[in-house]
C-alpha cells in the first residue's frame, strides 16, 4: 500500500532534518535551503507492510507558488513549526488552512467531474448544489494533518510551549507531536500517526 506524505512548514524548521532522519537514520546538520524532494522508505505499520513517499517542500517564500500543487500531490501533511521560533509556529494555521481549501477545491471539482477522489470518497458527499459553499470546520476531521513542533533538544531557546502547541492542535483539530530530528525523538511516531490517519481516511 502506498502512502503519500507531504512535509510542509516555514523555512529552517526542519523539515529535511525529519525527512532524513526518518528515511535514512541520519541527521542533517548543514541547513541546504530545499526546493523540492522525495523520499521513499518501505515500512511495517500496525502489522501492514507499507511503502511512504515523502515530498519535502520548500519552506522559503519565493516557492509559495508551488504549494498548492504540493498539496494536491499528498494524502497526508506532516506541518512543521521549530519550537525555537514563535513566527514558525504563527503560520502554521495558515498552511492548515490552506490544505483545507486545497483539498476541498480538489474534492469538489473531482465531485463535478463525477468521479471520486481517493480519500474523500467515504466521507464526502457534496452535491452540485453545494458546490459554492466551502466549510473549513467540516473537513477538519477528515484531512490527515499532523502539526510538529520540531527542535525540541533546544529547549534553551525555546519560544513556544508545548501547551501552545497542543492548544492550537487541538483547536485545529489535528494530532500533535513535539520532535527533534537530531536526536530522533517522536520522529517515527509523528509520522505513524499520519499513516494511521491516511488509512482510516
Ligand atoms: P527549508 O528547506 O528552507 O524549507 O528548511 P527545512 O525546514 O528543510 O530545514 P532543515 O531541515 O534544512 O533544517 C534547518 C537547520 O536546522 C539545519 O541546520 C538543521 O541541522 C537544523 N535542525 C533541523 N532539525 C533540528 C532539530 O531537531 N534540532 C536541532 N538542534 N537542529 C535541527
Amino acid at each position: 500500500m502506498l502512502f503519500k506524505i507531504t512535509v510542509l512548514g516555514d523555512g529552517g524548521v526542519g523539515k529535511t532534518a525529519l525527512t532524513v532522519q526518518f528515511t535514512m537514520s541520519s541527521f542533517v546538520e548543514t541547513y541546504d535551503p530545499t526546493i523540492e524532494d522525495c523520499y521513499r522508505k518501505q515500512w511495517v505499520v500496525d502489522d501492514q507492510p507499507c511503502l511512504l513517499e515523502v515530498l519535502d517542500t520548500a519552506g522559503q517564500e519565493e516557492y509559495t507558488a508551488l504549494r498548492d500543487q504540493w498539496i494536491r500531490d499528498g494524502e497526508g501533511f506532516l506541518i512543521v513549526y521549530s519550537i525555537t521560533s514563535r513566527a514558525t509556529f504563527e503560520r502554521v494555521e495558515r498552511i492548515v488552512e490552506r490544505v483545507i481549501r486545497v483539498k476541498d477545491e480538489n474534492s469538489l471539482n473531482n465531485n463535478n467531474n463525477n468521479s471520486t477522489y481517493g480519500i474523500y470518497q467515504n466521507h464526502y458527499n457534496y452535491s452540485s448544489s453545494q458546490s459554492s459553499t466551502i466549510n473549513p470546520t467540516r473537513s477538519l476531521n477528515k484531512i490527515p494533518i499532523v502539526i510538529v513542533g520540531n527542535k525540541k533538544d533546544q529547549y534553551h531557546s525555546r519560544e513556544v510551549s508545548t501547551e501552545e502547541g497542543i492548544q492550537l492542535s487541538k483547536s485545529l483539530n489535528c494530532h500533535f507531536f513535539e520532535t527533534s530530528a537530531k536526536t530522533n525523538n517522536n520522529v517515527e511516531n509523528s509520522f505513524k500517526s499520519l499513516v494511521r490517519q491516511i488509512k482510516v481516511s
